[in-house]
């Protein structure tokens, strides 16, 4: 079947531009209706990838599915709560959820300075925390007991490889993603009877527009003449959503896949 994901309807956060948008992308060309979301119409402009988030909404419903855009942070509940049940008005009930929206970003903008343990400024980690964790946690109690009710729903957290292992620079962000992990086991297991799985997937570094913007790219690692020893690509980030958003991932929950060509797994 060339649509497997016709007749879903998935919202995924963060999704005007970088890895939530080729997650969206990838979701709609398989045929699901979608929310996409940011924290503002102009959030897609920001490394040049989009005009705005209707034009966004525009090129997803010219696959042939109905799109939506809703606009709101993820760090404030009522936020949430409002951008959540507008993506379900224009949509439906939704079944696939994917909480994309976060990054390492201080309280007042760009990264904390100092970005270690001891040195991290505390309104840069609450900062992290709001973004990352907070807001995967409250988009999940906003749209996760709508899915139980109904019995049926897959969710995929978007953790990240420095969730597992530990760091000397970007702490509070590793904590939270690796909070988001682990939150994505506890939800899974309170969900399981109920039909819902929970899943996360942890990229390694991948070649966003604002990943390629923000730092000196390692040569080494865009050449791709070694297949698993690069950055990865937002596609391949993609692909892995789109197995755990449908039906051949039936049974798998709990779980989290690193996509980033075995790279966390081995000491550098
Ligand atoms: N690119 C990588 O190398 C990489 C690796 C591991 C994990 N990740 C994670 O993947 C996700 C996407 O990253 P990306 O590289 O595409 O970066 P990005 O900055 O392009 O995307 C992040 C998205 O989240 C949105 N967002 C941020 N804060 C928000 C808030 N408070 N409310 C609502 N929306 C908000 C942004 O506007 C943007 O659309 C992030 O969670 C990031 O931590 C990225």
């Amino acid at each position: 079947m060339d649509k497997p994901l016709k007749g879903k309807v998935a919202l995924v956060t963060g999704s005007g531009r970088g890895l939530g948008y080729a997650i969206i992308k990838r979701l709609a060309e398989l045929g699901a209706d979608v929310a996409v979301h940011d924290i503002s119409q102009e959030a897609p402009a920001e490394f040049g990838e989009a005009k705005n988030l209707d034009e966004v909404a525009e090129k997803l419903a010219a696959l042939g599915v109905k799109a939506a855009a809703v606009t709101g942070t993820v760090a404030e509940e009522a936020a949430v709560k409002g951008f959540t049940a507008a993506a379900e008005k224009a949509l439906g009930p939704l079944n696939v959820l994917v909480n994309c929206a976060g990054g390492d970003i201080a309280a007042k903008g760009g990264k904390p300075k100092p970005n270690n343990a001891l040195g991290v400024p505390m309104e840069d980690v609450r900062a992290i925390f709001d973004r990352n964790l907070f807001g995967t946690v409250m988009v999940c109690k906003a749209v996760c007991p709508g899915m139980a009710e109904r019995g049926t729903g897959s969710v995929i957290n978007i953790g990240s490889g420095i969730a597992h292992y530990g760091v000397d620079d970007g702490v509070a962000y590793a904590v939270a993603k690796a909070a988001v992990v682990h939150w994505t086991r506890c939800l899974a297991w309170e969900l399981r009877p109920h039909g819902v799985r929970v899943n996360a997937i942890s990229p390694g570094p991948t070649m966003t527009a604002r990943f390629s913007v923000t730092r000196a790219l390692d040569p080494k690692m865009t050449d791709e003449s070694v297949p698993l020893k690069r950055y990865g690509k937002p596609d391949e980030i993609a692909d892995a959503v789109a197995f755990l958003a449908g039906d051949q991932s039936r049974f798998i929950s709990a779980q989290v896949l690193r996509v980033d060509g075995g790279m966390f797994t081995f000491p550098a």
